[in-house]
């Protein structure tokens, strides 16, 4: 039984957590796209203390002994910012070894030249800026598609390593300098690169068969997504979106599995919506109901601390994610944050140039056009934190959801009422209908 666990908003909708809880039912925990632009925040209590857990790069299922972690071929890998993950999970008590994390000998490298040009491409787009994390995401992935990137495997060949990289940064210091931006030290780059080698390469393995021989051999994947539907290089409100695709697909060509080995998807989505980086947002909330979200929900950047806009929950985005992505049923996370809300309000179609629409426009400046059609519903006004059986959230919340789960055409499998494993609620009817058996 594979599962794939995807963002169905603009992301931080608490992947994290999602993954989190079910990592102790899977075999193998395997990342397929993005890099360390994700921030997948995990709050686990060991020996009587709450321990945070960020997590950019790795799989969130690492602070699970005995699970087998991998960065599969469609992440692009920064070694520096790995090795760095590595160590700080160590410093928390974790175990990370060769056993228990692989990367995928096909994973694109992310090299100080992609920094750099990131910072100088969102420089010179001026009031038009993605907002982009700066970890070089965007020129890694361009590297990739144009055929000249590193690779993973290209650490474990000392040999070549030297002209590859000398070559490279050769020709990004040309593009940098023509862009105005920082060159790097091709010296530094090819001392660095021969260091990352010897710590990295001996994680770097053929992901893509491990991933394959252990779905045939009976084990179980969970696959988890970065990022969401709407930053989805195809399928989100491009050019506002990060470069990789970060819906169904990206678990396909990420990880080399057949669409045939994903027996399942749920999407993740908080109660309502939020986005980091430019680009439109229909139902941004840009007042003090805005800030009341944001305050109530912590909403800063697990990766860069921006704060993060606030708005609604939007229906037309929830429909459009469960369709592309084929979700059978979605993850609902942080309810409690509406808990002392009077009126909560629901987007359940758009209007622009005049007319009502239920799709997402192609182009985003339509999109930004778009006015949310509203329907409003009382809020419950009472704390649902910590609430582990449905039936003992109030009524009111309880319409709120089953509304959400009418207007998204799926069920919820998880609804989250804190930040902690044990609050949550778990529709084991729902989950069961996806062929998932919880042993809870
Ligand atoms: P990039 O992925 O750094 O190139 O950024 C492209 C866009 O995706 C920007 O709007 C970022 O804020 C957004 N983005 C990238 N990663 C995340 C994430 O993990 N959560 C939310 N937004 C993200």
């Amino acid at each position: 039984m594979n599962l794939a666990i995807i963002g169905a908003q603009w992301g931080d909708e608490g992947k994290g957590k999602i993954v989190d809880l079910l990592a102790p039912h899977f075999d193998v925990v395997t990342r397929y796209q993005g890099g360390h632009n994700a921030g997948h925040t995990v709050i686990i209590r060991r020996g009587g203390v709450d321990q945070k857990f960020v997590l950019h790069l790795i799989p969130s299922g690492i602070t699970h002994p005995g699970k087998t972690c991998v960065i599969g071929n469609g992440v692009v890998v920064d070694p520096q910012a790995l090795l760095n993950e590595v160590d700080s999970l160590r410093a928390q008590g974790i175990e990370v070894n060769h056993r228990n994390l692989l990367i995928s000998n096909r994973a694109h490298l992310i090299l100080p030249y992609h920094v750099a040009l990131d910072r100088a491409i969102e420089a010179g787009r001026g009031g038009a800026a993605v907002g982009t994390t700066m970890r070089g995401i965007g020129p890694a992935y361009e590297d990739k598609m144009a055929r000249r990137g590193l690779r993973a495997g290209d650490l474990t060949d000392p040999a070549t390593l030297t002209e590859k990289l000398s070559h490279n940064a050769k020709q990004a210091n040309r593009l940098i300098a023509m862009l105005g931006g920082d060159l790097i030290n091709e010296k530094q780059l090819i001392e660095d690169g021969h260091r990352w080698s010897q710590l990295v390469a001996p994680h770097i393995c053929d992901t893509t068969y491990f991933l394959n021989n252990a779905a045939r051999g009976g084990k179980s994947l969970l696959l988890e997504g970065a990022q969401a539907t709407m930053l989805d290089i195809d399928h989100g409100t491009y050019p506002f979106v990060t470069s990789s695709n970060s819906s169904i697909g990206g678990a396909i060509t990420g990880t080399g599995l057949p669409p045939s080995q994903i027996n399942c998807a749920i999407g993740v989505i908080k109660a309502y919506t939020t986005r980091v980086g430019g680009g439109p947002f229909p139902t941004e909330l840009n007042d003090a109901m805005g800030e009341h979200i944001r305050a109530r929900g912590g909403e800063y950047g697990a990766s860069t601390g921006r704060p993060r806009r606030t708005g609604w929950f939007d229906a037309v985005v929830a429909r459009y994610a469960v369709m592309i992505n084929g979700l059978d049923a979605l993850a609902l996370t942080k309810l409690d944050v509406l808990d002392d809300l009077d009126e909560i309000k629901i987007c359940v179609a758009y209007r622009i140039g005049g007319r009502e629409t239920d799709q997402i426009p192609y182009d985003a400046n339509q999109m930004s056009e778009a006015e949310p059609v509203y329907e409003t519903i009382p809020g419950w006004k009472e704390k649902t934190v910590g609430v582990s059986r449905f039936e003992d959230l109030p009524e009111k919340a309880r319409n709120y959801i089953a509304r959400l789960a009418e207007l998204s055409s799926a069920p919820f499998a998880f609804i989250s009422t804190g930040a902690e494993r044990n609050e949550t609620i778990i529709e084991t009817e729902v989950l069961s209908g996806c062929g998932i058996r919880l042993a809870v």
